[in-house]
Protein backbone atom coordinates (compact mmCIF):
# COMPACT_ATOMS: atom_id res chain seq x y z
CA UNK A 1 0.00 0.00 0.00
CA UNK A 2 1.17 3.61 -0.59
CA UNK A 3 -0.12 6.72 1.07
CA UNK A 4 0.27 9.79 -1.08
CA UNK A 5 -0.33 13.34 0.91
CA UNK A 6 -1.38 15.68 -2.18
CA UNK A 7 -1.08 19.66 -1.54
CA UNK A 8 -4.94 20.87 -1.76
CA UNK A 9 -6.48 23.39 -4.46
CA UNK A 10 -4.68 24.97 -7.42
CA UNK A 11 -2.46 21.72 -7.83
CA UNK A 12 -5.20 19.23 -6.77
CA UNK A 13 -7.22 19.09 -9.74
CA UNK A 14 -3.66 18.78 -11.84
CA UNK A 15 -2.46 15.70 -9.79
CA UNK A 16 -6.02 14.19 -10.05
CA UNK A 17 -5.95 14.84 -13.87
CA UNK A 18 -2.14 13.22 -14.07
CA UNK A 19 -3.82 9.85 -11.83
CA UNK A 20 -6.83 9.57 -14.22
CA UNK A 21 -4.32 9.18 -17.23
CA UNK A 22 -2.06 6.73 -15.48
CA UNK A 23 -5.52 4.48 -15.47
CA UNK A 24 -5.57 4.86 -12.01
CA UNK A 25 -9.13 4.59 -10.15
CA UNK A 26 -9.81 7.99 -9.33
CA UNK A 27 -13.63 8.06 -8.43
CA UNK A 28 -13.14 8.96 -4.89
CA UNK A 29 -10.74 11.63 -5.58
CA UNK A 30 -13.11 13.46 -8.36
CA UNK A 31 -16.59 13.37 -6.19
CA UNK A 32 -14.24 13.70 -2.98
CA UNK A 33 -17.00 16.48 -0.97
CA UNK A 34 -15.52 16.81 2.05
CA UNK A 35 -13.84 13.91 2.57
CA UNK A 36 -9.58 13.96 3.49
CA UNK A 37 -8.90 10.97 3.12
CA UNK A 38 -10.00 9.12 -0.32
CA UNK A 39 -9.23 5.74 -1.46
CA UNK A 40 -8.25 4.84 -4.87
CA UNK A 41 -10.43 1.85 -6.36
CA UNK A 42 -7.63 0.16 -8.79
CA UNK A 43 -4.99 0.50 -7.26
CA UNK A 44 -3.65 -0.41 -3.74
CA UNK A 45 -3.31 3.74 -2.90
CA UNK A 46 -4.79 6.18 -0.45
CA UNK A 47 -4.92 9.88 -0.60
CA UNK A 48 -4.74 12.41 1.51
CA UNK A 49 -5.59 16.18 0.68
CA UNK A 50 -3.57 18.78 2.83
CA UNK A 51 -1.74 22.07 2.47
CA UNK A 52 1.62 22.41 0.95
CA UNK A 53 3.24 22.90 4.52
CA UNK A 54 1.38 19.71 6.08
CA UNK A 55 2.09 17.71 3.03
CA UNK A 56 6.02 18.22 3.67
CA UNK A 57 5.85 17.25 7.29
CA UNK A 58 3.04 13.96 6.82
CA UNK A 59 5.68 13.05 4.02
CA UNK A 60 9.27 13.67 6.79
CA UNK A 61 7.51 11.93 9.13
CA UNK A 62 6.62 8.85 7.06
CA UNK A 63 2.62 8.98 7.38
CA UNK A 64 2.88 9.77 3.29
CA UNK A 65 4.90 7.33 1.41
CA UNK A 66 4.90 10.93 -1.51
CA UNK A 67 3.79 14.15 -1.47
CA UNK A 68 2.60 16.32 -4.43
CA UNK A 69 3.96 19.53 -3.33
CA UNK A 70 5.00 23.37 -4.61
CA UNK A 71 8.49 23.77 -5.13
CA UNK A 72 7.68 27.36 -3.29
CA UNK A 73 6.58 25.45 -0.20
CA UNK A 74 9.89 23.03 -0.21
CA UNK A 75 11.89 25.88 -0.41
CA UNK A 76 10.20 27.81 2.71
CA UNK A 77 10.13 24.18 4.75
CA UNK A 78 13.30 22.44 4.61
CA UNK A 79 12.63 19.05 6.73
CA UNK A 80 13.73 15.24 5.68
CA UNK A 81 12.75 13.65 2.68
CA UNK A 82 13.99 13.10 -1.20
CA UNK A 83 13.09 15.13 -3.75
CA UNK A 84 12.54 13.08 -6.86
CA UNK A 85 10.77 14.26 -9.42
CA UNK A 86 9.79 17.68 -11.24
CA UNK A 87 6.41 17.49 -12.43
CA UNK A 88 6.57 20.92 -14.18
CA UNK A 89 3.08 21.52 -13.31
CA UNK A 90 1.98 24.63 -11.79
CA UNK A 91 4.85 26.60 -13.33
CA UNK A 92 5.72 30.11 -11.13
CA UNK A 93 8.29 32.56 -10.09
CA UNK A 94 9.19 33.79 -6.69
CA UNK A 95 9.89 37.95 -7.56
CA UNK A 96 10.22 40.99 -5.52
CA UNK A 97 7.36 43.66 -6.58
CA UNK A 98 6.53 46.65 -5.58
CA UNK A 99 4.98 50.07 -6.51
CA UNK A 100 7.00 51.51 -9.33
CA UNK A 101 8.10 54.60 -7.57
CA UNK A 102 9.34 52.35 -4.58
CA UNK A 103 11.98 49.55 -5.69
CA UNK A 104 13.51 48.38 -2.77
CA UNK A 105 17.11 47.86 -4.29
CA UNK A 106 17.83 51.69 -4.18
CA UNK A 107 16.02 52.62 -1.03
CA UNK A 108 17.97 53.81 1.95
CA UNK A 109 18.44 52.69 5.08
CA UNK A 110 15.56 50.34 6.45
CA UNK A 111 13.89 48.13 4.09
CA UNK A 112 10.82 46.19 5.22
CA UNK A 113 9.48 42.88 2.92
CA UNK A 114 5.96 41.76 3.45
CA UNK A 115 5.85 38.26 2.47
CA UNK A 116 4.35 34.27 3.15
CA UNK A 117 7.66 33.02 2.49
CA UNK A 118 9.92 34.60 5.43
CA UNK A 119 12.77 31.67 4.72
CA UNK A 120 13.10 32.31 1.10
CA UNK A 121 13.27 36.38 1.44
CA UNK A 122 15.75 36.35 4.40
CA UNK A 123 18.06 34.08 2.46
CA UNK A 124 17.28 36.11 -0.76
CA UNK A 125 18.19 39.56 0.64
CA UNK A 126 20.97 38.47 2.42
CA UNK A 127 22.91 37.30 -0.65
CA UNK A 128 22.34 40.47 -1.78
CA UNK A 129 24.34 41.70 0.99
CA UNK A 130 20.91 43.30 2.26
CA UNK A 131 19.76 43.12 6.09
CA UNK A 132 15.71 43.89 5.61
CA UNK A 133 12.81 43.07 7.97
CA UNK A 134 10.76 40.46 6.94
CA UNK A 135 7.26 40.98 7.71
CA UNK A 136 5.05 36.78 7.65
CA UNK A 137 1.46 37.96 5.79
CA UNK A 138 -0.84 34.95 5.62
CA UNK A 139 -2.21 36.06 2.19
CA UNK A 140 -3.42 38.98 -0.49
CA UNK A 141 0.52 39.63 -0.20
CA UNK A 142 0.06 42.68 -2.88
CA UNK A 143 -2.06 44.70 -0.38
CA UNK A 144 0.70 45.59 1.67
CA UNK A 145 2.82 47.61 0.23
CA UNK A 146 -0.41 49.22 -1.13
CA UNK A 147 -1.25 50.17 2.30
CA UNK A 148 2.15 50.89 3.46
CA UNK A 149 2.66 47.89 5.78
CA UNK A 150 6.14 47.20 3.84
CA UNK A 151 8.58 48.41 1.14
CA UNK A 152 8.15 45.97 -1.19
CA UNK A 153 6.79 41.97 -1.43
CA UNK A 154 8.42 38.61 -2.28
CA UNK A 155 5.59 36.07 -3.83
CA UNK A 156 4.94 33.70 -6.03
CA UNK A 157 3.40 35.23 -9.33
CA UNK A 158 1.96 33.21 -12.37
CA UNK A 159 0.07 35.23 -14.71
CA UNK A 160 1.16 38.08 -13.04
CA UNK A 161 -2.29 39.86 -13.28
CA UNK A 162 -2.32 40.29 -9.49
CA UNK A 163 0.42 42.20 -9.71
CA UNK A 164 -0.99 44.12 -12.65
CA UNK A 165 -4.30 44.41 -11.23
CA UNK A 166 -2.66 46.11 -8.30
CA UNK A 167 -0.11 48.86 -9.65
CA UNK A 168 2.75 46.49 -8.40
CA UNK A 169 5.75 45.97 -10.45
CA UNK A 170 8.51 43.03 -10.44
CA UNK A 171 11.94 44.40 -9.91
CA UNK A 172 13.61 41.02 -9.34
CA UNK A 173 12.90 37.18 -9.94
CA UNK A 174 14.49 35.06 -7.61
CA UNK A 175 13.81 31.76 -9.18
CA UNK A 176 11.19 29.71 -11.49
CA UNK A 177 9.21 26.76 -9.57
CA UNK A 178 6.68 24.10 -10.02
CA UNK A 179 5.20 20.84 -8.63
CA UNK A 180 7.53 18.56 -6.93
CA UNK A 181 7.14 14.65 -5.84
CA UNK A 182 8.75 14.06 -2.50
CA UNK A 183 9.32 10.87 -1.03
CA UNK A 184 9.96 9.36 2.58
CA UNK A 185 13.46 8.41 3.02
CA UNK A 186 12.53 5.28 4.89
CA UNK A 187 9.80 4.38 2.38
CA UNK A 188 12.08 4.96 -0.31
CA UNK A 189 13.82 2.02 0.77
CA UNK A 190 11.08 -0.64 1.86
CA UNK A 191 8.88 -0.07 -0.44
CA UNK A 192 11.15 0.91 -3.59
CA UNK A 193 9.50 -1.63 -5.80
CA UNK A 194 6.16 0.22 -5.49
CA UNK A 195 7.27 3.78 -5.55
CA UNK A 196 9.41 2.98 -8.45
CA UNK A 197 6.52 1.21 -10.60
CA UNK A 198 4.64 4.60 -9.65
CA UNK A 199 7.04 7.38 -10.15
CA UNK A 200 7.45 5.25 -13.77
CA UNK A 201 3.55 5.47 -14.51
CA UNK A 202 3.44 9.59 -13.40
CA UNK A 203 6.66 10.12 -15.92
CA UNK A 204 4.76 8.02 -18.59
CA UNK A 205 1.82 10.60 -18.87
CA UNK A 206 4.11 13.81 -18.26
CA UNK A 207 4.04 14.56 -21.74
C1 LIG B 1 -0.94 33.55 -5.12
C2 LIG B 1 0.14 34.59 -4.92
C3 LIG B 1 -0.39 35.76 -5.69
C4 LIG B 1 -1.14 35.11 -6.84
C5 LIG B 1 -0.30 35.17 -8.09
O1 LIG B 1 -1.95 33.78 -4.21
O2 LIG B 1 0.35 34.86 -3.55
O3 LIG B 1 -1.27 36.51 -4.90
O4 LIG B 1 -1.36 33.75 -6.47
O5 LIG B 1 -0.97 34.66 -9.20
P1 LIG B 1 -1.05 35.47 -10.58
O6 LIG B 1 0.35 35.91 -10.93
O7 LIG B 1 -1.57 34.46 -11.57
O8 LIG B 1 -1.98 36.62 -10.41
P2 LIG B 1 -3.16 32.78 -3.97
O9 LIG B 1 -4.13 32.86 -5.11
O10 LIG B 1 -2.61 31.41 -3.73
O11 LIG B 1 -3.92 33.33 -2.71
P3 LIG B 1 -3.47 34.14 -1.41
O12 LIG B 1 -3.30 35.56 -1.82
O13 LIG B 1 -4.57 33.96 -0.46
O14 LIG B 1 -2.18 33.53 -0.94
Amino acid sequence: MLSIALTKGRLEKQSVQLFEKCGYGVEQLQNKGRQLVLKDTIKDYEYFLVKGADCITYVSHGVADIGFVGKDTLLESKQGYYEVLDLKLGKCGFIVASLPDKNPFEKMGHVTIGTKYPSVAKQFFSEKGMDVEIIKIEGSVELSPLLGLCDAIVDIMETGSTLKENGLVVFDRICDISARVIVNKASFKLKRKEIESFLSDIKSVLD
